[in-house]
């Protein structure tokens, strides 16, 4: 048999073998990028996240043991435990810190499921069962006796007491509890323990520098210019000072700054028109909050307008 009747299949004309193969780059160019959710679940890194500047910290720390997260709010102290957990995978359980909050609440209950009676697990006996993380919200806002509690779980060697089910559960080495806690003065909060201080390593999470703050704001509000981003920072910086010295008590967060940002953005598309009502509505009525905005605003109104006034719309 010859050569040319050994061939399998149709014969393809050159001409069309070409054209076919110039259709299948257009597709590869034109094919969108994998999503970040994609990309997370087919284990490529995730390198567009910004990472707070304590991440590299916490993530030591996380290591070696249990951790406190202290500092102003919102500094990213949440975001940067759920990242972490993310990346290590690990299943997180959260339980919010308040004044009313019981022992029961967090390690479970007596329920009825189905018309029985049955145990209702709470978030630090699922963690502590699973060997997952507890993450304790505004701990600070609990009563003491919760902290009793968690002394003998943080422990090394520690158990977990479930008096509804009888059981002592030995805490598995993978076990970690995080506690986060704004600073004192936003609202009722206790002191925590010095004994339940002691077993946790503690980080501050302050403001962030600069560079951390810009490229956070950089990438998740990308209808601004770089400079509107660099005078709402310059703004945030100057209110913060003023807070430092007592001449106002507005506590100007990274939450703060991406409201603004979005309102501006999709919205107002004014620096000022949208630092009035994300930034001045904050302290409350209008009517009578008037001398108590007067410093936060006129740092805003004077940076806006002469820190780079071509730029930025007032
Ligand atoms: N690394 C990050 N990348 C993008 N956005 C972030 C990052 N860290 C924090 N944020 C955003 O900043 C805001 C504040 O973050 P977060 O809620 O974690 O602060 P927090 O310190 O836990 O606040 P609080 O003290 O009120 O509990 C949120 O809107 C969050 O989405
Ligand atoms: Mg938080």
């Amino acid at each position: 048999m010859s050569k040319k009747n050994q061939q399998k299949g149709p014969r393809i004309h050159p001409r069309a073998n070409r054209l076919r193969r110039r259709a299948q780059r257009e597709r590869m160019r034109n094919s969108p990028a994998p999503s970040e959710a994609a990309k997370a679940q087919s284990g490529e890194s995730v390198a567009a996240e910004v990472h707070a500047p304590f991440y590299q910290v916490l993530k030591t720390a996380m290591l070696l043991g249990h951790v406190l997260l202290t500092g102003p709010r919102g500094t990213g102290k949440s975001y940067a435990v759920m990242q972490l957990a993310r990346e290590r995978g690990k299943q997180v359980f959260v339980c919010q810190g308040h004044a009313d909050l019981t022992a029961e609440d967090l390690v479970g209950s007596p329920g009825l499921v189905n018309g029985s009676s049955s145990f209702i697990a709470g978030p630090l006996y699922n963690a502590v069962k699973q060997g997952a993380w507890f993450v304790f919200e505004e701990a600070n806002l609990a009563r003491g006796g919760i902290g009793a509690l968690l002394n003998r779980v943080l422990d090394v060697g520690g158990t977990l007491a479930v008096p509804f089910t009888g059981e002592e559960i030995v805490v598995p080495e993978s076990f970690r509890a995080l506690l986060c806690v704004n600073e004192c003065g936003y609202s009722a909060c206790r002191p925590l323990a010095e004994s339940l201080k002691d077993r946790l390593r503690a980080i501050h999470c302050d403001y962030w520098d600069d560079q951390h703050e810009t490229e956070v704001l950089r990438r998740a509000l990308h209808g601004l210019s770089g400079e509107q981003i660099r005078g709402m920072l310059t703004v945030a910086k100057g209110i913060r000072e003023a807070r430092k010295k007592g001449e106002t008590n507005f506590d100007f967060s990274l939450r703060s700054l991406l409201q603004w940002g979005a309102d501006t953005q999709f919205r107002t598309k004014n620096l000022m028109e949208s630092f009035e009502s994300v930034v001045i509505a904050k302290l409350g009525d209008p009517a009578e909050v008037g001398l108590q905005a007067e410093p936060i605003r006129e740092i805003a109104r004077f940076v806006l307008q002469h820190a780079a006034s071509d730029f930025i719309p007032i």
